[in-house]
This record gives structure tokens, sequence and C-alpha cells, in this order.
């Protein structure tokens, strides 16, 4: 391997002629493969590079979907030497994650799972096989049952309303709050004191710190899609993740180890967190606990709070359909107290306003990749095993062949359809579909509105002096998540007389 590195740094000739070297035989070797074998259509690709050049300048969900205008609904692309299928239609999407989900149900390896991800010994990067079904089994009945997400209710609550308080101590001095840092800082404590219970424990803030230093850190690895360039880190970016990786373990290694001699037997259902739960079923070894917690961490905490930012962008940007949702909040609940949980299934607009958001922002654009195990077809075309599968669910739900009206937000388009966004109904799917759908799905589809109705039925909600709903704008940064480029500042007050807020238990400073 020292070898190898000596040769690659040791000067730019030798480098190149050696990428060309590659790429030659990479050529080679795909046509081969492919001979009397149909490939998916796809752009023109360039030497060494393949399609990369589509994903690195603008968004790759809006590049993607605008190579699938040209080239179809499957299309074929080589990311330096990873080779991919990009699917943008619910049909093909269907093939991919209903019909064939059994061949498409693994995930690619690559130098991040390698290495932060201990081999992918979680869940979301575990290829499709005995610890994978094990783990998503115990996450889905232990984890995520209806009942378990019940006992958070209270802890969902007492969050939601230290938002409320922040939001109101900051509003009353009329200062701006941005919303995502708002959002984000309530998801980030949700999830670890569901995981981990730790408000009580000196080791929250350094675990909040790595879970922030996770959750900004750029996951986009270039070394992944170039195997000669993978001993090098050129960008340091293995090294830093690596880095964060190390503090996560080695702190949950003590917190484990705290927990083991705690008498957790004592506890009642309602009491145990994650850890808990994780920890009573030995069927994991220490480093996939630590991993199964890393990845509900990493996936589970931005993906809602960047949903409600969307959500109120949009109610922002439409006034109509802000009244119309806050009149809804007001027949059915009033403005003698505050939504409750048990609300939310009564209150129709709202749930279509989150399926509206869900629609046009999944957050998730290009969801997680898929791979395939075995060689298969699909459209008639010739899928080998080995091949990496995204689903750009981004452009699937702006389909104007399904939708009408694609790129307005109308959440009355979900009143009296039956369509849903839960995985059943290819045209909309912001939580995937199948062997793979996000497990924390129920979760986010209460949090999500209840916190949305919060917002909208307890605060008054303004843009800074001088700015209108023509202002707010819908652009997109692309990372782990799709968020807002630009913050979204506001300022945020109590709508509703000061005893509803303090019955509630919700106590301000300020009055
Ligand atoms: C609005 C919120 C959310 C959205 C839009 C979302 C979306 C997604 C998507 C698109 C996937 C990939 C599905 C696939 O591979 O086909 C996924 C996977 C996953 N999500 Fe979510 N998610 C959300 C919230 C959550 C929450 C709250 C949690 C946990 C607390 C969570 C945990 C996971 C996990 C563990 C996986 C990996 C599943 C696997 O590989 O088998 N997600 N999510």
């Amino acid at each position: 391997m020292e070898d190898l590195i000596a040769v690659l740094t040791g000067g730019s000739v030798q480098f190149l002629a050696a990428l060309v070297f590659l790429y030659v035989l990479l050529k080679i070797f795909n046509r081969v493969r492919y001979t009397g074998r149909k490939r998916p259509p796809g752009p023109p690709s360039l030497p060494l590079i393949g399609h990369f050049h589509h994903l690195l300048f603008g968004m790759p969900h809006h590049s993607l979907a605008k190579i699938a205008e040209k080239y179809g609904s499957i299309v074929w692309v080589e990311l330096g030497a990873v080779n991919a299928v990009v699917v943008t239609s619910s049909d093909m999407a269907r093939e991919v994650l209903k019909t064939q989900d059994h061949i498409f149900a693994s995930r690619p390896s690559g130098i991040v799972v390698e290495k932060v991800f201990k081999k992918a010994q979680g869940l979301v990067w575990s290829p499709f096989n005995d610890h994978f079904r094990l783990a998503r089994k115990i996450i889905l009945t232990e984890l995520f049952s209806e009942k378990r997400i019940d006992s958070f209710k209270d802890l969902r609550r007492q969050m939601t309303f230290r938002t409320l308080r922040t939001a109101f101590e900051e509003g009353h001095a009329k200062h701006y709050i941005n919303l995502a840092d708002l959002m984000h800082n309530q998801f980030i404590s949700l999830t670890t004191r569901m995981l981990f219970q730790l408000d009580r424990h000196a080791q929250n803030k350094d675990l909040l710190e790595i879970v922030d230093d996770f959750t900004s850190a750029g996951w986009f690895v270039i070394e992944e899609f170039f195997p000669l360039l993978k001993p090098l880190d050129l960008s340091g970016q293995v090294r830093r993740l690596k880095n964060i990786g190390e503090r996560y373990f080695e702190l949950l290694d003590s917190i484990i180890d705290n927990r083991l001699k705690e008498n957790s037997n004592s506890k009642s259902n309602t009491e145990e967190d994650f850890l808990d739960v994780l920890l009573a079923t030995s069927k994991f070894s220490r480093v996939q606990v630590q991993l199964l917690l890393l990845d509900i961490i990493i996936v589970g905490t931005d993906t809602s709070s960047d949903t409600i930012v969307w959500a109120i962008t949009e109610l922002l940007r439409h006034p109509n359909i802000m009244e119309r949702l806050q009149s809804e909040l007001d027949d059915a609940i009033g403005k003698e107290r505050l939504v409750e949980e048990a609300d939310l299934n009564n209150l129709e607009y709202l749930q279509a306003v989150v399926k509206e958001t869900l629609r046009l922002h999944p957050v998730a654009a290009l969801g997680v990749p898929h791979y395939s195990t075995e060689a298969t077809k699909v459209a008639g075309y010739d899928i080998p095993a080995n091949t990496r599968v995204m689903l750009n669910l981004y452009a699937i739900g702006r389909d104007p062949k399904v939708w009408e009206n694609p790129l307005k937000f109308d959440p009355s388009r979900f009143l009296n359809s039956s369509i849903d966004v839960k995985g059943q109904h290819y045209e909309v799917l912001p939580f995937g579909s199948g062997r793979r759908k996000c497990p924390g799905m129920n979760l986010a589809l209460v949090s999500v509105p209840y916190n949305l109705a919060q917002l909208v039925h307890a605060c008054t909600i303004s843009l800074p002096k001088g700015l209108t709903h023509l202002d707010v704008d819908v652009e997109e940064k692309f990372g782990m998540t799709v968020v807002r480029r630009n913050p979204l500042n506001l300022l945020l007050k109590r709508r509703l007389p000061s005893e509803v807020y303090r019955r509630a238990g919700l106590q301000f400073s300020d009055v």
C-alpha cells in the first residue's frame, strides 16, 4: 500500500498515467460486461470522471432530473469508477422497491462505511443480510412500535415547549430567530434524550457537540468514486469524519459502562430509553449497539426539523393556505388550549399540508442508495449485480405526468385523496418503500405535524420588517438533507392569551 501511495504522490505525471490506465481498464471491463446486453440509456460520459460533472455543478437532484427528462425514467450514470442507475418515475420505483425489492434491498459499501461505520454493522449501511434483518426487526418492533413512540409523548411535548419558550423570549425582545437552528436544536435534544436520556449527565454536552459535528459535517467524499485516490484522502474528509466517529465511540463506551452498572431491571417500559432496550435484547455486540444508535442520530434528527422548516416556508409564501390551516386549528382546538398530539388525527388540512410539504420537499431528495445483489432486468434493461441504484424522490414527487401543476404548493390535492406518503403509493415516496423504508416514519409523522401545529396555532409568525410573502424563496442547498439555502429569520410571538400557555405548563420569564 505504501508503494502505491508513493507512486501516487511521487508526481502528477505518474498519477495521471495511473488514472488514465485505470479508466481504460474500467471502460474495457464495462464493455465486456455489457457485450450482448442492453444497458439503460444515459448521457455521453467524459473520460475519467464519467458523469461526475453533472453532480458537481448545480444540485445533484436537479441535474439528475434533467437527465431523466431527456433519457427516460431509468438512466445509467458513471460516477468516476462507480456505476449507478437512477430511477425517476413511480412505475420504475415500484419495480425497484416492490417487485424486485429482494434484489435491490442492499446498500453499497465504500470508504466512509468501512472506516466510520465500522463495516456497516449498524442499520442504514448494512448490506441485505441476517444482521440487517435482525436489526431492522428489533428497531421496528422495539424502538419504533406505536407503544414506544407513545411512551415519548411527554418528552416531545416538553421539548416543543422548550422551543416555544426560547422563541417567545427572543420574540418578546424583538429578536429574529433562525427557524432552522431552533428546530435543529429541538430535534437533536429530542433524539439524544430518546436514545440515552442523558440530560442529567455531564456527558450530554459532549454528546450534543459530537452530534452537531456529525450532522454539520460534509458527507460527500470524492475518494468514494475514484478508488486510486482512496489511500490519499486528499480532501481530509475521511480523517475528519473518522475523528468525530472516534470521539463518539469513546463517549458511548463510557455511557454504556455506566449503564451496565445501573440496575436497569427496575425501570418500567416508559422509563426505558433506546440504549436500555438495545442492551436488554443482548442480540448485538457493543459496537453494533453504538452504530445502531449513531444511525438514528444521523438520519433521524435533521430530516424532521428540515421538513418543518420547508412547511413553514411554504405557508409563509402562501398566506391563504396559512390562514386556512390556522382556521382549521382555531375551529378544532379553539383559543383556550394548546394543540395536543391526540388532536392530530382530526386535523385533516394540517395532514394535507404535511403531505404536500413532503411531496415538494422530500429532504432525502435522492434517498439512501440501494444496491443490487444479483443481475436482473428492469423495464427490459440489464442491471448487473453490484450496481448502485439511486431513487430521485424529489423528481418523482414533481412528475408532471402524475401531478397536476406539480410545482404548485397545494395541500388540497391531498384532501379526499387516497394517496398517502407512507410508501404504498409510488407517486410520492418521501420515506422510500419496501424492505428499506424509513423505520422512523411513524415517529416523524407525529413530531412534524405536532410542531407545525404548535407554530401555527400558538405563535404569530412575522417576517423581518419590509419583507412580504413574495420575498420568501425556496432556494435549496444539497447535503445530507436538502435544506433552505438562505436562513429563514422570523419573529415568533404568543398568539393566544398568556394563561393558555401557563395552564398547559409552559412558563415564561417575561410575563
Ligand atoms: C421527515 C422525516 C424523515 C424523512 C423524510 C425520512 C426519509 C428516509 C428515507 C428516504 C430513507 C431511505 C429509504 C430507502 O432506502 O429506500 C430513510 C431511511 C432511514 N430512516 Fe428516515 N426519514 C425521516 C425521519 C426519520 C426518523 C425520525 C428516524 C429515526 C429516529 C429515521 C430513521 C431512518 C433509518 C434508521 C433509515 C435506514 C433504514 C434502512 O436502511 O433499513 N428517519 N429515511
